[in-house]
């Protein structure tokens, strides 16, 4: 057992920028911070193409990426948010830049401007094309110089502990709940422990796993959702799931796939289909740099027509110096399985990338639940809409970091007040978790063939593109796969897959009934039986 007065779940972007800003405003006060894995290995680490912020100030300005992003966002941004996070952007990345992070410069000490599809105006800063890792080294090296922030790693976070705990009724509609910390399974001694904390941040990040193929590593499960639904906060936009449409295509692999960024097709990659035609053009006038959902529903249809498994980016014009200066990472990773992009093709597919939609929060980052905030890729502020503009995840992160942060030294400034637990007699209010009548699970197929069918039935039946019977046909399998898991998470010890297994259903529900109530097609969610975007513009909330 352990009491905070700040905890923060997850290691990420969104994470660490909240835990430094608490840590260096409350010396006093010990920063928790928490990751189910290694400290690094979040989906910020594998952001390749940059952050999106303005920063030429002859040629761009915040109304062009306004702009940008609403366009992108097909309808459904809340413009005040968008409105928010590009002005705030260029003061938290020149934050990040203090904390020791490095962006690519020309000659002349300016930032190199990178373009990416969406933007009308170059604008990402980039770190050759491994910006993430850079970003990831620099604010952790920020944390460990930081005395109070305690940073433990694989430590899995089950559940957050709300007054359901205490033996309250909870409920959909119930509209005073509180968050009083969480119960973590410790991946050291196999023990779940209670860690109460005054505030609680979530940064959990994605849920790319969900699908068979997708950009993100083993650890976006969407944890983080699956929680707050399960605790009965809101979430919302579920549908919204971004497929990046340029994922180099492995035959016969799973699970997470090398990124081709964006940023190629910025600096001129050109996408062709089996018969060598650049087909975005029949498309969309803004041909291989149309927004995500364009290029990867195009993606789709080429290799449906043609019958492939995936189309080729062409490289092959590109000046192979300046290629390899830009994109190492990838041209080493091309050079590794065989393929020279001065001279050959690169096959590449769409794979699941990004969750557009989340925690619902409002605009300082307050989830539905109380003490309870979330930034980053898991939550819903209201910036990305119906489809995230390439690069504005990064900054949205830090953006709202900083506002949770502005927000919870509000909150822990004045005395923490309760209706259900009194503060100094926590511990004992708040029961240990109970792990009886359970044991060891005997067979892990249980567990890793359902991961499979579920990521099957995702990207067959809730992809790119959808329609009525295949997301009845999802559900109905998701029905049995709940039932399945909740038998065996009920009478199992719990171990990482059984819960991230559990949480993924959970997020795949979410999804699917996202999907349902959209009776049209907007932005990301595609749906040949509502082709046209309705006249009634709403968010879906569960
Ligand atoms: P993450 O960085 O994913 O961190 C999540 C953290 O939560 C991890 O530490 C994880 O271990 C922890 N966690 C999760 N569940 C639990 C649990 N149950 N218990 C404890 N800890 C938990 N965006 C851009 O803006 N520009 C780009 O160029 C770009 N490129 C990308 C390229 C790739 C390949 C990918 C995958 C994404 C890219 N994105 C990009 C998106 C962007 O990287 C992410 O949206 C962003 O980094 C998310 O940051 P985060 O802090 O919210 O989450
Ligand atoms: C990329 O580099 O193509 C990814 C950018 C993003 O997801 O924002």
């Amino acid at each position: 057992m352990q009491q905070t007065d700040i905890l923060v779940i997850g290691s990420g972007i969104a994470g660490l920028t909240y835990a430094l800003k608490m840590a260096d405003q409350f010396p006093d006060k010990k920063v928790l911070v928490m990751t189910k894995a290694a400290a690094d290995e979040t989906n910020t680490k594998y952001a390749q193409g940059g952050i999106a912020v303005v920063n030429d100030w002859e040629n761009d300005s915040f109304e062009k990426h306004i702009e940008d992003t609403l366009i992108a966002g097909d309808g459904l941004c809340n413009e005040e948010v968008v409105e928010i996070v590009v002005k705030e952007g260029p003061e938290r990345v020149n934050e990040i830049i203090e904390w020791g992070a490095r962006f690519d410069k020309e000659k002349d000490g300016d930032y190199k401007r990178g373009m990416e599809g969406g933007h009308s105006e170059s604008r990402i800063l980039h770190y050759k094309d491994v910006t993430g890792k850079e970003m990831e080294r620099a604010l952790i090296d920020a944390v460990y110089k930081q005395k109070n922030i305690e940073f433990v790693q694989h430590c899995f976070v089950v559940d957050i502990i709300t007054q359901h705990h205490l033996g309250y009724l909870v409920h959909k509609s119930t509209t005073d709940v509180e968050c009083f910390g969480v119960y973590v399974l410790n991946l050291a001694t196999n023990k779940i422990e209670k860690i109460l904390s005054k505030i609680t941040l979530l940064a959990t990040g994605g849920n790319g796993q969900v699908y068979r193929t997708t950009t993100n590593p083993s650890i976006a499960t969407g944890d983080g959702v699956a929680m707050v639904y399960r605790a009965k906060g809101r979430v919302e936009n579920m549908e919204f799931i971004q497929f990046h449409p340029t994922a180099l295509y492995e035959a016969g692999a799973r699970g997470q796939a090398f990124l081709i960024t964006e940023a190629v097709r910025g600096d001129g990659g050109i996408l062709r289909n089996k018969h060598g035609e650049a087909f975005m053009e029949k498309y969309d006038e803004r041909k291989d740099l149309a927004p995500r959902d364009i290029v990867a529903r195009a993606i789709d249809s080429e290799m449906k027509i043609n019958g492939t498994e995936h189309v080729w980016l062409d490289c092959r014009h590109f000046d192979k110096e300046k290629f390899t200066e830009h994109f190492p990472n990838i041209y080493a990773k091309c050079l590794s399985i065989g393929i020279d992009i001065s001279k050959d093709l690169i096959p590449v597919a769409p794979a699941a990338h990004y969750s557009c939609g989340g925690i619902k929060t409002d605009e300082w980052g307050q989830s539905s639940i109380k003490n309870l905030y979330a930034c980053g890729e898991c939550s819903s502020t209201g910036l990305h809409g119906a489809n995230r503009l390439a690069s504005n995840s990064l900054l949205e992160a830090m953006v709202f970091a900083h506002r949770c942060f502005l927000d919870s030294t509000n909150t822990l400034a004045e005395s923490f007040t309760s209706s259900f637990v009194n503060w100094e007699n926590i511990e004992k209010e708040i029961p240990d978790w109970n792990a009886g009548g359970t044991s060891e699970p005997k067979e892990m197929i249980l567990i890793t063939q359902s991961l499979k069918e579920l990521q099957l039935l995702m990207s067959d039946y809730v992809g790119i593109v959808r329609n009525d019977i295949r997301l009845q046909r999802a559900m109905r399998r998701l029905d049995l796969l709940w039932e399945e898991t909740e038998k065996l998470y009920s009478s199992s010890t719990v171990s990482p897959q059984l819960l991230e297994l559990r949480n993924m259903i959970t997020v795949g529900y979410l999804i699917v009934k996202g999907a349902t109530f959209r009776k049209e097609s907007r932005g990301l969610h595609f749906n040949t039986d509502y082709p046209e975007k309705s006249r009634l513009v709403q968010n879906i909330v569960l």
